[in-house]
């Protein structure tokens, strides 16, 4: 469905026709729906870790309360997170940043949308890779511009590299944007790569933006942040996904210098700042005690990756190779069914797990494959594997 069914009143504004739902919620909502009906459902549709509050986090937030930091802060958020988040770039990749360049936004959403804006006149493209984060397509739509699906497969880890952004370069091209690890693959861009785009996309004068939202959440090797190859990036990160605070609505970017001023012009005006309670309780977030309960987290996400990988492929589901990182299995169902869509309602009903389908995620082979999200407890994913053996007779 898209968003344009409206039947009432005054036509909407035709952005609105191009713009797609986040099927993930669609599943979200039908398992909810399910589960008030008494069902028991496994959860495998959202890209959210059910671990609670970090302790520093939720006291951090508690005493701002007490001391009535409820009011609006500076647009680019307050300095001590700011300086905070420079740190973390110190301790994380040995980079020394300018606070100045950190801007904190209210969710790593924001960010996101504010780029588009920031670069993207009506008629001009983004390159996006296909599969990849379904929202960043509709950011690209609001700001008049073209989503310009770049396919990608195993063959190079779901990712760009810096000949696919060469070819797929066109006169209206303005720019690229990666997540790496990505979502849904969890696969990741290496420093080689990076590097080649980075030097495709100088040479055509355009913006890379560098979407690092699940760094911090990498089993086997260390990820590369871009501002280590370059400072004319734009990097996107969040306090959702490694420090779990998906509710509080907080993220940022790190954004070259010369960007600020036009940056703070939208900052001011389309949210004035970023939710004050969740900047002091971020602040928690970088405690050691944190640290090293996120630490902890990663370990547990790996294993539950080491656990769910193998189960699957012994199902028949292919996966090239084991996901870098994120919480996500891209997995080829061509062996089990032949439409993703079907396959996942079909599994929602009958096994009682939610998984996505490809199509939430673009279209390149997208009938071809789902989408796991390892973000329950080891015992539900292995219930989860049992009713899926069940259910498809293995
Ligand atoms: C790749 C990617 N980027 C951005 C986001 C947005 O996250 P948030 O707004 O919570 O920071 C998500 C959420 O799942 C994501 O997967």
């Amino acid at each position: 469905m898209n968003a344009k069914s409206h039947d009432k009143g005054r036509p909407l504004a035709h952005r609105l026709e191009q713009m797609t739902s986040f099927k993930v919620v669609d599943f979200l909502e039908a398992a909810v729906a399910m589960e008030a009906q008494g069902r028991d459902i496994v959860r495998m549709e959202a890209g959210e870790p059910a671990f609670d509050t970090a302790p520093a986090i939720a006291e951090a937030a508690i005493k701002a309360l007490k001391d009535e930091k409820t009011h609006y802060t500076p647009s680019f958020g307050i300095s001590a997170l700011r300086e905070a988040i420079a740190a973390f770039y110190d301790t994380r990749y040995g980079l020394k940043l300018s606070p100045e360049r950190v801007v904190v936004t209210t969710g790593s959403s924001a960010a996101l949308g504010l780029i588009c804006d920031l670069y993207i006149n009506p008629g001009e493209g983004l390159l996006l890779t296909d599969p990849g984060y379904p929202c960043n397509a509709n950011f690209v739509r609001r700001a008049g511009g073209e989503p310009q699906l770049v396919p990608v497969s195993a063959d190079n880890a779901y990712q760009l590299t810096g000949e696919l952004v060469q070819s797929s370069w066109r006169d209206n091209t303005i720019g690229v944007m990666v997540a790496s690890p990505s979502n849904p693959t969890g696969e990741m861009v290496d420093r080689a790569n990076q590097t080649a785009i980075h030097n495709t996309v100088s040479r055509h004068g355009g913006v890379l933006i560098m979407d690092e939202l699940y760094h911090g959440l990498v089993y086997d090797e260390k990820e590369t942040s871009v501002l280590e190859i370059t400072d004319e990036a734009f990097v996107i990160n969040s306090f959702s996904k490694y420090f779990g605070m998906t509710g509080w609505r907080l993220g940022w970017m790190v954004a070259p210098e010369d960007t600020l001023p036009a940056i703070s012009v939208m900052t001011q005006n389309f949210y004035i700042s970023p939710p004050s309670i969740a900047q002091y309780a971020a602040l928690g977030a970088f405690q050691p005690a944190t640290i090293g309960l996120m630490e902890e987290r990663r370990e547990i996400l790996r294993q539950r990756r080491d656990f769910l990988v193998p189960a699957l492929r012994e199902l028949g589901f292919v996966i090239p190779h084991s996901p870098a990182g994120a919480f996500y299995i891209y997995a080829n169902i061509e062996a089990l069914a032949d439409d993703s869509e079907t396959f996942c309602w079909d599994m929602l009903e009958r096994a009682g797990v939610s998984f996505t389908p490809g199509t939430d995620f673009g279209e390149h082979l997208a009938r071809q494959h789902v989408r796991f999200s390892y973000t329950q407890p080891m015992e539900r994913l292995e219930l989860a594997v049992e009713r899926l053996a069940s259910a498809l007779g293995r």
